[in-house]
């Protein structure tokens, strides 16, 4: 297959441009690069060997992306990763939030029906589950509006436009990826995670605090009723997230559908920083600090149907994506800026 990844040089979209590749697909990136790194491409054009085609641009620019896309095609998918995730900022500004996720979806969704492209797989996330009833979390679980901010909010209204356009467009694949908490970084060490300034998830936060420009990892309440106290999530490493989007892609089926991607095991913040700290084989200081608003006690899933459907799970330990991710930002300091 031919595939255009919105948001393709960013941190999930520049990991599974590399195992599309290696599974012996094509793609083809439309990024604005407002947060991500040219150099990012660069390097996975060096690990696979590929060439790929870039256009810089805000997916939102009809007439420049269908520009491209018609210089490059025939094209078969779109995964569609562009749009902004900061929590906070969201909160802050959140027409910025519904004017660009939104927006770029309904972008994706009529570029694919001008050119003819039948499939798309969406970053969706966890956090539209909003406070779990019950755990662990499966596809039909509640999901709702009362999201505790925007971010989660154009998350469910994109879902909703791509079951409205499934149902309405003869042959339209539609596919929501509800991405628990993707971590660690490519087994090279030369891709990975590169957030601008001081990171808000905990594990770049603690791999930072691992190579020493940051002091101690702040742990975000120890009273929520888990086993010891922290919050449970459920960390998938990013290559195997990778490996989810190749399966969803070589599954779509007519229609709209959604799958969680998680490894169905609860890690605690206090496991994850212990499984840090073996990686990197040092202390990782840390200090309880009041729960962070918004937070969940715990959120993972069962990944049951990917497995049923496709064939795909997670394979990789957290202590996988602790080496990774420690050998990124060991080799990779200031990230892609790293001289
Ligand atoms: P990222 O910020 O690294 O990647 C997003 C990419 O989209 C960036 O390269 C950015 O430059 C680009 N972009 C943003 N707006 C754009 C626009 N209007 N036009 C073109 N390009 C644009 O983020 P990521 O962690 O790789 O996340 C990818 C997707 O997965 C996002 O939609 C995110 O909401 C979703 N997601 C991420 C997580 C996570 O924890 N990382 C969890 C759940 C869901
Ligand atoms: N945490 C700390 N200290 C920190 C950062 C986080 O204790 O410095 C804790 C949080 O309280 C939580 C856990 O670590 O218990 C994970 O927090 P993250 O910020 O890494 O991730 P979240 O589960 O809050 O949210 C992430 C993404 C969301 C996405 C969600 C589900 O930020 O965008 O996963 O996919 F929606």
């Amino acid at each position: 297959m031919r595939v255009l990844l919105s948001g393709g040089a960013g941190y999930i979209g520049v990991h599974t441009a590399i195992a599309l590749l290696e599974a012996g697909h094509e793609v083809v990136v439309v990024d604005d690069m407002s947060n991500s790194s040219l150099e990012a491409l660069v390097r996975a054009g060096e690990i696979t060997g590929a060439g790929i085609p870039l256009l810089v641009s805000d997916i939102r620019d009809e007439a420049r992306v269908r520009t491209f896309v018609s210089e490059n095609a025939p094209l078969d998918a779109v995964i569609h990763f562009a749009g902004l995730k900061a929590v906070g900022e969201s909160v802050a500004d959140p027409l910025r939030y519904y004017d660009v996720n939104i927006g770029s979806a309904v972008a994706v969704l009529k570029l694919m029906a001008a050119e003819s492209i039948p499939t798309v797989v969406f970053s969706s996330s966890a956090t539209v589950y909003g406070q779990p009833e019950r755990l662990p979390l499966v596809e039909d679980s509640p999901t709702g509006l009362d999201l505790p901010n925007p971010y989660g909010k154009t998350k469910r209204i994109v879902e909703e436009i791509l079951a409205d356009a499934a149902a309405a467009g003869p042959g339209v694949r539609a596919v929501a990826l509800r991405y628990f908490n993707p971590v660690g970084a490519h087994p090279s060490g030369r891709v990975g995670e590169d957030p601008v300034g001081v990171p808000t998830n905990l594990m770049p936060y603690v791999a930072r605090v691992a190579v020493g420009e940051l002091e101690r990892v702040g742990i975000f309440g120890d009273d929520y009723p888990t086993p010891d106290g922290t919050g449970l999530r459920d960390y998938i490493h990013v290559m195997d997230l990778a490996a989810g989007h190749v399966a969803a892609l070589e599954n779509a089926r007519p229609g709209y559908e959604v799958f969680n991607l998680g490894t169905g095991v609860p890690i605690s913040v206090r496991q994850l920083i212990a499984a840090f700290g073996r990686a990197a084989r040092r202390e990782i200081p840390s200090t309880v600090l009041p729960r962070r608003a918004g937070d969940v006690a715990a959120s993972y899933c069962d990944p049951a149907k990917a497995w049923n459907r496709w064939g795909w799970r997670a394979e990789r330990s957290i202590d996988d994506a602790c080496a990774d991710a420690w050998r990124w930002q060991s080799r990779n300091p200031q990230g892609y800026r790293t001289p």
